[in-house]
């Protein structure tokens, strides 16, 4: 197992880090327990002890959040739930709560349920009654629920409708800055190539910026990113395949729970990790065809050539020892058998082992010039999965594969219905994970259509409406992946 090195200073941890953080703790218990009070005070009432227990839990969850921002708010915003503005994540197995609870404030008309800070237990039972008491063929449902709460007298919860305008807003918002923070991410990557070109030093200033705007949104909603990820440009191989592989790093890591500033020290070690290929012969690099051992040594310099420059930092600052070490350990793997050798009993940094997947997976889906096209992401992953354990670390890879799904954002699919799309974003539910939501280009008649669908819809007998059949390349159809994304 990856040793997990000290990674940063208390100090280094932002309040807001911590807020989140607690945020994300607490919240799966916040929405568990509402669930719980909802569901079993339709069956039992409310004068059931399990029920009474239920929601005094949920009365202390909302107590933590009240208790450091003044109140609790659940939101529900597309697909997702969020509490004060942070998205809650469920765990294996949760889905099932979060989708009722999801669906329990949508189908009522319900966007958000501000609670705050001295709630009583009559309150939330009011709050489930007039839940109870709307139907889905209610006109107006959100209505029906407000007017209950008031004529209850429940002043410490209110409910308000979803904000259209804002959410449409929002999703926008989240996919410029999204293409923004690729973008930016790209450029502080060229400029920092072109210094050490020039002076062989390292710059770092504009890095840590652009890394925190692709942090802040991976951690909003990281689909627009994968998606970016997604797409090739085989002409700037060098870095398109550093950000991409930043930005796995930085997905991973923050589905990993990492604190902020250690996700932008990830970030930056994953951007700069092939660092040292500037150093390979571009005749090497661009070879069509396999390299000879001789140019493979070329290549397995390259750890090493990024080190000296590192070493050139005037400031040998965490950021950059944490470089040094993912440049010289990202092909080691966690058997240390890989390149280059280090004594025995040396094992590798968490980033190092993170970083050697997300640089594998990018590589092994980007088109290259030694061979003749590249693997779809599921192929990738079937490739990797051979050899974890040796070159992945299987905990890593495990998180790695929920995090990307069975069919990853970007993959190409041909479906049982002769329907062909591409994915947009995966299910977080393990068990749903063969039925992500598909942009459909290709109708069954093979006509041009754009349709989004989910294949986690049922027809009227319960039986699956679409299922993927097989996983197709971009090259096979001969289309440009970047236009069926959503990111123009
Ligand atoms: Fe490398
Ligand atoms: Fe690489």
């Amino acid at each position: 197992m990856t040793t997990v090195q000290p990674v940063e200073s208390e100090q280094s941890i932002s309040v807001s880090d911590i807020l989140n953080k607690n945020v994300r703790k607490h919240g799966l218990t916040f929405v568990s327990s509402l669930v719980s009070v909802i569901r079993l005070s339709r069956m039992y009432g409310f004068e059931h002890t399990m029920v009474a227990q239920g929601a005094n839990q949920f009365i202390q969850s909302v107590n933590v959040f009240a208790g450091t921002e003044g109140y609790a708010a659940l939101e529900a915003r597309s697909e997702f739930l969020f509490l004060n503005e942070v998205r809650i994540k469920s765990v294996t197995g949760g889905n099932e709560a979060f989708e009722f609870l999801r669906k329990t404030l949508t189908t009522r008309g319900i966007g958000k349920v501000l609670f705050k800070a001295g709630v009583t237990l009559a309150q939330i039972q009011g709050l489930c009654q007039a839940v109870q008491a709307c139907r889905e063929s209610d006109k107006e449902p959100f209505k029906k629920v407000l007017e209950q709460l008031v004529s209850k007298g429940i002043d410490l919860i209110t409910v308000e409708p979803p904000l259209e305008v804002k959410i449409t807003s929002s999703v926008a918002d989240c996919k410029n800055r999204s293409v923004e923070a690729y973008y930016k991410t790209m450029t502080v990557f060229r400029e920092v190539m072109a210094a050490c070109k020039i002076n062989g030093k390292f710059p770092f200033r504009n890095s840590k910026r652009a890394m925190h705007s692709m942090i802040d949104t991976a951690q909003e909603d990281d689909t627009i990113l994968l998606s970016l990820c997604a797409v090739r440009k085989p002409e700037e191989y060098a870095v398109t395949h550093a950000t991409n592989t930043a930005i796995l790093a930085v997905v991973l890591g923050n589905r990993l729970g990492l604190p902020r500033k250690v996700l932008s020290d990830l970030g930056l070690s994953a951007l700069f990790a092939d660092l040292g290929m500037g150093e390979v012969d571009s005749l090497i690099t661009s070879k069509p065809g396999p390299l000879t051992d001789r140019e493979w040594e070329a290549v397995h310099r390259h750890p090493m050539s990024a080190v000296k420059t590192f070493l050139q930092s005037s400031r040998m600052v965490d950021v950059v020892v944490r470089c040094i070490q993912t440049a010289l350990e990202h092909h080691r793997g966690p058997d240390g058998k890989g390149y280059p050798k280090l004594p025995d009993g040396v094992k590798n940094t968490l980033f190092s082992d993170i970083i050697a997947i997300c640089d594998s997976y990018d590589a092994l889906t980007s088109p290259r010039p030694f061979r003749q096209k590249p693997l779809s992401p599921p192929e990738a992953l079937g490739v990797m999965r051979e050899k974890v354990g040796t070159k992945y670390d299987p905990l890593l890879f495990k998180v790695f594969v929920n995090t990307l799904g069975i069919y990853p954002v970007g993959t190409l699919v041909l479906l049982d219905t002769r329907e062909i799309g591409v994915v947009i974003r995966g299910k977080e539910d393990p068990k749903m994970a063969p039925r992500p939501q598909v942009r459909l280009f290709c109708n069954s008649a093979g006509k041009t259509c754009d349709q989004m669908v989910d294949l986690g819809d049922m027809n009227a007998e319960g039986l699956f409406v679409r299922s993927v059949q097989r996983v197709v390349l971009p090259e096979e159809l001969k289309i440009e992946l970047r236009q069926h994304l959503s990111l123009l």
